[in-house]
């Protein structure tokens, strides 16, 4: 050991003062792996998967590595923020960060009022692809100053910790809000009718109740241990879910996204990140709602001779998944396309070469 000490010392020398970093990690204050996770019954039947979401379940707190301290109540005009859009996204998922700030998730001001933009983000891979995929939203952040990025590693059991870190930094940093849009960065939201919609609400401004989206009631955990979304008991006891809202998108005031962070402090994280969000509303005993004009599940079209991507159906809408980004890119066009013409008809149901 007393090599590698003169090693590093040597190494150090060959720096300037101002070339020197301090170490990133604080091994000290990295969360434990919780050992007695092996003692739960069952715990050896299960995936590695799933026995490392049990070993670090109750890790809560991630270095920020992108932050964004400006973005509510800022010194700008950003100050009072109508409708704020919190999309998760992925570090490789840069095409489709790029269409969505041109397109729906355009920081703007619409019918009056401000819409803002963030991306929340862990990490991907190791080594040097994790300091690729890191340097790149370092790149973007500099140009659209629109991440805010963790130190966790991005994974589909991990999606409930990212919400939480969300809830946590909004706690702290953002109360110029009145409302959020919480979903993926591929779906298609058309925002202009959110504004719209929200304004229309009577007696909320942000400060009661709101939850809504797809709302999904009487669900259960899968326990086929084949699915994608296999829950064991050992992850979730009861056989049922309470009512929640798909994670593709939905909308709540700052008043419910506050009530949510508070329960969340006191609700064991389940991997599911929008079933976990209908668990916090139960515990606070407030009740998602529908929206009809929200389709996380994707659409429905009546005839197999009209087009699936008709800007007039898409005009009418919240939001809906999935999306392609080049897809997107020219349904954003063409609903605000001032000749476009919809009505009940048939001419309507334009052709759309796709
Ligand atoms: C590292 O963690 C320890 C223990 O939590 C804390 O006291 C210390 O301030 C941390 N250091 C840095 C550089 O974050
Ligand atoms: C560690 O896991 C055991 C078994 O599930 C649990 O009882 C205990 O509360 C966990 N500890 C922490 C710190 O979460
Ligand atoms: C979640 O992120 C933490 C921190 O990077 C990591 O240790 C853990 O393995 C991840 N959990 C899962 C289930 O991917
Ligand atoms: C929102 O409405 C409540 C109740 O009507 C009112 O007390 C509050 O001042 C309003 N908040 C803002 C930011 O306008």
């Amino acid at each position: 050991s007393r090599d590698s000490r003169s090693i590093a010392k040597t190494g150090t020398s060959l720096l300037d003062s101002s070339q020197r970093t301090p170490p990133t990690r604080n091994i000290s204050n990295a969360c434990q792996k919780n050992l007695s996770a092996v003692k739960i019954s069952g715990f050896r039947s299960l995936s590695a998967e799933i026995q490392d979401f049990l070993y670090y379940r109750h890790c809560r707190h991630f270095p920020t590595l992108l932050d964004l301290p400006d973005k509510c109540g800022g010194a700008d005009e950003s100050k009072e923020i109508f409708l704020l859009l919190v999309i998760k996204s992925s570090p490789v998922n840069y095409d489709r960060r790029e269409v969505l700030r041109k397109t729906w998730a355009k920081e703007r001001l619409h019918n009056g009022v401000w819409i803002r933009r963030i991306f929340i983000s862990g990490t991907m891979g190791d080594g040097y692809e994790k300091e690729r995929l890191n340097k790149l939203l370092e790149l973007e952040q500099k140009e659209h100053n629109d991440i805010l990025q963790w130190d966790f590693k991005e994974s589909f059991f991990n999606l409930t910790l990212k919400q939480i870190l969300f809830l946590d930094w909004m706690e702290t940093n953002c109360h110029y809000v009145r409302f959020l849009l919480n979903g993926d960065d591929d779906v298609f939201a058309n925002t202009d009718n959110m504004v719209e919609y929200l304004q229309g609400l009577k007696d909320n401004n942000g400060s009661t109740h709101l939850f809504t989206g797809h709302l999904i009631s009487y669900a259960s955990p899968v326990r086929w241990s084949g699915s994608k979304y296999f829950i064991p008991v050992q992850v979730h006891k009861p056989n049922s879910y309470p009512p929640y809202c798909g994670g593709g998108g939905f909308l709540m005031s700052l008043y419910t996204a506050l009530v949510i962070q508070k329960m969340s402090q006191v609700t064991t994280i389940v991997p599911i990140d929008d079933v976990y969000m209908g668990m916090c509303l139960a515990k606070a005993k407030l009740a998602p709602a529908a929206h009809m004009g929200i389709k996380t599940l994707g659409w429905y079209i009546p005839s197999k001779t009209l087009d699936k991507y008709d800007p007039c159906y898409f005009k009418e809408l919240l939001l809906i998944h999935r999306f392609l980004p080049a897809h997107m890119y020219v349904m954003w066009h063409r609903i605000h396309d001032p000749s476009l013409k919809c009505g009940t008809s048939k001419k309507t149901a334009m052709s759309f070469g796709w």
